[in-house]
């Protein structure tokens, strides 16, 4: 029996992939490649020893996915496939809502037909909006979002929801993950952003490289310790190994589980330039910019459920995280491009 794995190629799906292939689990990725390389996943092969079945393919594509549930016996699935870039879901929101949502919905319909209704969800902070309470439990309420790609992850977690309770047959996990950041130890994989970064810590590391002259920090007069914003930040490999705690749930017939995956401590902008500075002796040349529109000042979870439940507890510190994320930049300044 294999998983498959939407968006494997990714770099969260990448990772995963290791983890799943490291606890014996096979593995079959479907991935369009529209945000990715397939030579991550060779790298996985070459981390692991092991091979990954490779459909290059589209979840909108209903006979890519008849195809797969035909060939390989799969038992479950992880859903990464998506795409993920905020300010672009703003400019495109009909390609956001259909990509995620339209693709999410045949998706599962394919997978209903197939007999296979085990699946994990890549949800985000995000679905908390500007969030009623800190540390955010799975309690908290969900929020106005402030863009189609985030209503995208809200709207999927309604209806995988409203999926589980109309058949009881389903087991349907939604992971909330904070700011995954950080890299495989082996520097092999890690994440590849096309163009200028959005992200902290992919623009950090450009910045480390060369490619880039100066971090802008979006904000420096929010509510918080130094000003600038605050976030969860979560090793990446942690992230990963959170999805097969989650397979070992589904083995218990969770029905809908609902889990937070973040370490619990906030770290500020400057907090995160400071880690990075100790952690790889580069220094990070920045300079304060206007506040980025849809920013909140502090999100970071309390991550007590996903230890109980799941046993699941992020094991790597922010010091880790800096260091494995300039690991995969350095070796791969050009990401999976020669
Ligand atoms: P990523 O872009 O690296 O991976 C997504 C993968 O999905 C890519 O390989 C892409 O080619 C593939 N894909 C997109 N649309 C597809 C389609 N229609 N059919 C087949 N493949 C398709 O992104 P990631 O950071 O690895 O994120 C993985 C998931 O986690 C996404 O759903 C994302 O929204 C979610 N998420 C990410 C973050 C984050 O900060 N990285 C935070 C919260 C949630
Ligand atoms: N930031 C800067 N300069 C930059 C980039 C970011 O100062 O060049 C700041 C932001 O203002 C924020 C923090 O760094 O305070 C983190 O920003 P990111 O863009 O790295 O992450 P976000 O928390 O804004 O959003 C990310 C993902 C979303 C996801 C959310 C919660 O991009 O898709 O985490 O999971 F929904």
């Amino acid at each position: 029996m294999a998983i498959l794995v939407t968006g494997g190629a990714g770099y969260i799906g990448s990772h995963t992939c290791v983890e799943l292939l490291n606890a014996g689990y096979e593995v079959v990725v479907l991935d369009n490649l529209c945000n990715s390389s397939e030579k991550s996943l060779e790298r996985v092969k070459q981390i692991t020893g092991k091979d990954v079945t490779f459909y290059k393919g589209d979840i909108l594509d209903r006979d890519v996915l008849k195809k797969v549930f035909e060939k390989e016996k799969i038992q479950g699935c992880i859903h990464f496939a998506g795409l993920k870039a905020v300010g672009e879901s703003v400019a495109k929101p009909w390609e956001y809502y259909n990509n995620n949502i339209t693709g999410t919905l045949t998706l599962v319909d394919e997978m209903r037909k197939a007999g296979c209704k085990n699946i994990i969800f890549s949800s985000s902070a995000t679905v908390y909006g500007d969030p009623a309470q800190i540390p955010i439990t799975e309690e908290c309420p969900k929020g106005t979002c402030t863009n189609p790609y985030g209503w995208s992850k809200s709207m999927l977690e309604q209806i995988l929801s409203d999926m589980q309770k109309a058949d009881p047959e389903w087991n349907v996990i939604l992971l909330r993950y904070f700011n995954p950041i950080g890299a495989h130890k082996s520097g092999l994989i890690g994440e590849n952003p096309n163009g200028i970064p959005n992200n902290l810590m992919p623009y950090i590391t450009q910045v480390a490289v060369g490619k880039l002259k100066e971090l802008g920090v979006f904000g420096n007069d929010y509510d918080t310790p130094d000003g600038t914003g605050v976030r969860d930040y979560i090793h990446v490999v942690d992230l990963a190994v959170g999805h097969v705690k989650a397979l070992n749930k589904i083995k218990e017939n969770v029905g809908l589980g609902i889990y937070n995956l973040g370490t619990g401590t906030g770290y500020s902008v400057l907090d995160i330039v400071k880690n990075f500075e100790e952690a790889t002796g580069v220094e990070i040349p920045y300079v304060i910019k206007d506040r980025r529109p849809g920013d909140i000042a502090t999100c970071y979870s309390d991550a007590a459920k996903a230890k109980r439940e799941l046993g699941w507890e992020a094991q790597f510190g922010i010091r880790e995280m800096c260091a494995d994320s300039w690991n995969w930049q350095k070796n791969n300044p050009k990401g999976y491009k020669e």
